[in-house]
């Protein structure tokens, strides 16, 4: 499909469908409203082959305790292959999000107190789930290196080494810079942490989106093959879900691959113990038909997230240059650098709450109050990172078009 179709076909308005996106601007952000760029889903119908599958299941009518059928395996290892690993059945489990699953192996496979590692700025969420489980968040910023964001590997192992992390959760195409890391990237975080005996835990929820010749690669399968290679390394599991890539938030599904056997006994024997409930039908279902049917429409959405990217630096770059949009080499969530136009290491007001955060008051000025635009801080994402923010570009390109306009206007006027 192409970007057109997407847009022209696809495109739904969702402000009163209780959309968190849409519908609770005020409660988030105090203003109802905003034009809203925050939360990662898309504005974007799911693929036709998933509303079909789900039709016919409701039209069933039945809806007693089911199984997840082996044809759900077969099209989810045949689409993950694509990425360098095709998962066996028995390595898969399942949760109702990848969020709850990062919750679950935190408290499964660390003790209060032990040190988990993430690389900043990233998706908040890790950070809580370490924290709010009375762990210890070891932060290490990803190095800015012109208009994209590198490792720094010394800082990593450095940190592993003094604060004896335990764990690592990493963000695989990375929200929010929008980088795929290559093959070497990946194999040089393994080799760290085989060094130290570091448990990896890879969230690949992004892993569909990746752009312009950026390779996605599964951790599981860059380890294996080093393995197979006689390297010496770590234990990995990986977590993806269709529910960013067809647009499924809201039906509850995730994955994780669990390929070594040492970590996947602890986890069920831990599982055992909490009588979580078996996986939900028509998210099942759903999931499916999406790995199954949905690459053509996928094509399709990434057209118009990679076009409204380029729209963004093209008229950035001529109509206020000072504001830099970072690389998008995957994920749609693009962070934008806005540090030239606010000062936000000599704020003028103290820190305001949004969405439950504090937020540098000048940036929120800024970009609620004078542009109207209801978006993610980059001080959410990790405490160096103020005067950044990240976008979502899963949208109609009029909005992001209006998203710019207002933006630009709110920083010259
Ligand atoms: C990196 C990352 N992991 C997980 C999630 C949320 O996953 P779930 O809805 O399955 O909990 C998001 C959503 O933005 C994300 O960006």
């Amino acid at each position: 499909m192409d970007a057109e179709t997407i847009v022209k076909e696809y495109y739904v308005a969702r402000k009163g469908t209780n959309s968190i996106k849409w519908d609770i601007l005020e409660e988030a952000y105090g203003k109802p409203d905003l034009l809203p760029l925050w939360v990662a889903d898309m504005d974007f119908q799911t693929c036709p082959a998933v509303l079909q599958a789900l039709r016919k299941r409701v039209d069933h009518g039945a809806f007693g305790y089911s199984v997840v059928p082996d044809s759900f395996y077969e099209a989810f290892g045949a689409w993950e292959r694509q990425y360098g690993y095709e998962p066996p059945k028995d390595v898969i489990r399942f949760s109702a999000g990848v969020v709850t699953m990062l919750y679950r192996l935190v408290r499964c496979f660390t003790e209060p107190g032990d040190s988990v590692l993430i690389l900043t700025p990233v998706y908040y969420p890790f950070r809580k789930a370490i924290e709010e489980n009375g762990r210890a968040a070891v932060q290490v910023d990803l190095r800015e290196e012109g208009s994209r964001f590198v490792i720094d590997y010394e800082a990593v192992e450095r940190a592993v080494a003094e604060r004896q992390v335990k764990m690592t959760i990493l963000c695989s195409p990375h929200n929010p810079v929008g980088r795929v890391f290559t093959e070497e990237e990946l194999t040089e975080l393994l080799r760290i942490f085989a060094r130290r005996g570091v448990l990896v835990i890879s969230d690949e929820i992004h892993q569909d989106f990746h752009f312009d010749g950026h390779t996605q690669h599964c951790f599981v399968g860059v380890r294996d093959r080093l393995r197979e290679a006689g390297e010496r390394m770590p234990e990995v599991i990986a977590l993806t879900a269709p529910s960013k890539t067809f647009n499924l938030a809201a039906l509850g599904f995730s994955l994780a691959m669990m390929p070594d056997e040492g970590p996947r006994a602890v986890y069920d024997t831990y599982m055992k113990a909490l009588g979580e409930p078996g996986v939900d039908v028509l998210a099942a279902t759903a999931a499916e038909a999406a790995y199954r049917h949905g690459a053509e429409w996928l094509e399709g959405v990434k057209s118009v997230i990679i076009g409204n990217h380029r729209r963004i630096r093209k008229r950035l770059a001529a109509e206020c240059p000072k504001v830099r949009i970072m690389d998008l080499e995957g994920t749609y969530l693009p962070f934008l650098d806005l540090r030239s136009v606010v000062d936000v290491a000599h704020p003028s007001k103290p820190p305001v709450r949004i969405a439950g955060s504090e937020t540098n008051a000048d940036m929120a000025d800024l970009v609620q109050n004078r542009a109207g635009l209801a978006v993610d801080y980059g001080e959410w994402f990790g405490r160096n990172f103020a005067g950044f923010i990240r976008l979502n570009l899963a949208t109609h390109p009029d909005i992001v078009d209006e998203a710019v306009t207002r933006l630009v206007k709110a920083i010259c006027d």
